[in-house]
Order: structure tokens, then C-alpha cells, then sequence
């Protein structure tokens, strides 16, 4: 289903299962869609990435990563550990704030919350994926109740450090309007990962044209699998001067 707006709905049966969250939105044709997100989402190489951009942006000072449609914080928060997991020889701290910002109010409200609900699939991401995980989450007696959320057994909420806490800024935005007013100085990251999935291909195309437009050679942008497998954003990208350099990773030209 391809939609150019949403709107969050309670969903009548919950078919999600896995995640940190999992939501239920309707397109303006009335067909209802189910989103979901979780830490280290398995569609990109996040310790290959970490490593190729410290290198890449090496001669930077300063380096902008904006992240659209960055939901509960599960993303933002994956993306910080493994740019301080990695390469730690190579200073992160140029990453960082992560802006980060999705449309959806109460999505954007638990994410600034500083906790997250995990299922046991996240908790082993997190051990897997560092070196001691209690760094970046400790547990707590505190439920996080996102509205509409749905619920998943096992589930757990845990407190983010502010070791990350203090590496992301959450705000509600339309990543349109972010993106008419970005200015790069191909020092930018750019991730848009699994929302543009949902869109119509000239949708995806007008937004990869601006993209291209905004983005100076050899800034990044990032999408997910369920973008690539629900439009043809990859034909998109290399039509308009992006070369994949790791899956669902490309470069400006
Ligand atoms: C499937 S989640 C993706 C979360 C995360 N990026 C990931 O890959 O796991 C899609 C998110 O896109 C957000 N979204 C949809 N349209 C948007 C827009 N125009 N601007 C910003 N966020 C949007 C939704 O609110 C939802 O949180």
C-alpha cells in the first residue's frame, strides 16, 4: 500500500510481533499499514558503516548525520553505539548531536522519554553488538506506555544513558520540510530509512531528485530494505548521480 500521508490509527487486530515498536497507520485511501522498528534492524552492516565513515570523513571537523523517521530512538541510539563501538581509535564525538526527527507525536514523545521498550531480540542485538551494554541501557522499574504501541511478551522497557541521551536531539517534524531547508557542505549523513517504502515511486523519485540537488559529493544517504524491496529507489539513486558503496548505503557523486 502506498500512501503520501498517514495518519496513526488503533489497530483492530495487531499482526506486528517484534521490535521495540510496532504501529498501525492509515493511508489517505483508508488501508491500514503496520511500522515497526528495533535495534541493529539487520538491513545494513552497522560496524562496516561506522568504520567507512570515520575513515571517509576523516578530514571533517564536524560531520551532520540527520535522521528521518527515527520512530522510538531504537535507530539513533544503534547508530551511536556503533560509531563509539567501532574504530575506537577514531574520535566519534564530530557524529554528534544526531538530529533525528519523525512526524508522528507520540513516537517522538518516547523517544525524548530516554526509555525504550525492548523484546529479547533487541536485548541480544545490544550484547552482541558492545562490548558491555549496561554502558548504554541500565533496567528499570519504569513502564513506557506509548499509545497504541503494540505490547510483545517479554517485553522490557529500559533507561538510555546519557551517553546516548546526550548524542541525539528528538524532534517532531515532517522530513519534507527538513529537507527543503538542509544545507550541506558534503559533510552530511543523511539516513531515511524504511518510510519511503511506503510512498508511491514518483514520491520516491521527486524525493531522491531533491536529495541529489541538496547533497554535495560525498555526503551519505541511507535507506533500508523495505525500500528497496516496495519501490525502485535503487534505480532512483544511481539515476541521479549515487553510487551504492555497502547495501543500502550510497554516496554522492
Ligand atoms: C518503519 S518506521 C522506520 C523507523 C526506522 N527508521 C527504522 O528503519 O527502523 C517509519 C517511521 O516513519 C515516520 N514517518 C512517516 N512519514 C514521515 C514524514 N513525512 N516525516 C517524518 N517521519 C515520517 C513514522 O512516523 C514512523 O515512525
Amino acid at each position: 500500500m502506498k500512501i503520501n500521508t498517514i495518519t496513526h490509527i488503533q489497530p483492530q487486530i495487531a499482526k506486528i510481533s517484534f521490535g521495540t515498536t510496532g504501529r498501525y497507520y492509515k493511508s489517505e485511501n483508508g488501508e491500514e499499514f503496520g511500522t515497526n522498528s528495533w535495534l541493529f534492524r539487520d538491513d545494513v552492516d552497522w560496524e562496516r558503516l561506522a568504520k567507512y565513515e570515520k575513515q571517509h570523513f576523516c578530514n571533517k571537523e564536524r560531520v551532520n548525520i540527520i535522521q528521518f523517521a527515527s520512530s522510538d530512538g531504537s535507530e539513533a541510539y544503534t547508530k551511536i553505539i556503533s560509531l563509539l563501538e567501532n574504530y575506537p581509535e577514531k574520535n566519534a564525538e564530530k557524529f554528534f548531536p544526531i538530529k533525528a526527527y519523525d512526524i508522528d507525536e507520540e513516537i517522538v514523545n518516547a523517544a525524548r522519554s530516554g526509555y525504550i521498550n525492548t523484546c529479547l531480540t533487541d536485548r541480544m542485538n545490544l550484547q552482541i553488538n558492545s562490548d558491555d551494554y549496561t554502558k548504554y541501557f541500565t533496567d528499570t522499574t519504569q513502564k513506557l506506555n506509548i499509545k497504541d504501541d503494540i505490547k510483545l511478551q517479554n517485553q522490557k522497557t529500559l533507561k538510555a544513558s546519557n551517553i546516548l541521551r546526550n548524542r541525539v536531539q528528538f524532534e517532531r517534524a515532517d522530513m519534507f520540510n527538513i529537507l527543503a531547508n538542509l544545507n550541506d557542505n558534503s559533510d552530511t549523513i543523511l539516513m531515511c530509512r524504511n518510510v519511503l517504502g511506503y510512498f508511491e515511486n514518483d514520491a520516491v523519485e521527486r524525493f531522491v531528485k531533491i536529495t541529489a540537488n541538496k547533497l554535495k559529493k560525498g555526503s551519505l544517504f541511507i535507506i533500508g530494505e523495505h525500500d528497496t524491496k516496495n519501490t525502485f529507489i535503487d534505480r532512483f539513486l544511481k539515476e541521479n548521480h549515487f553510487m551504492r558503496i555497502i547495501k543500502h548505503v550510497y554516496q554522492k557523486l
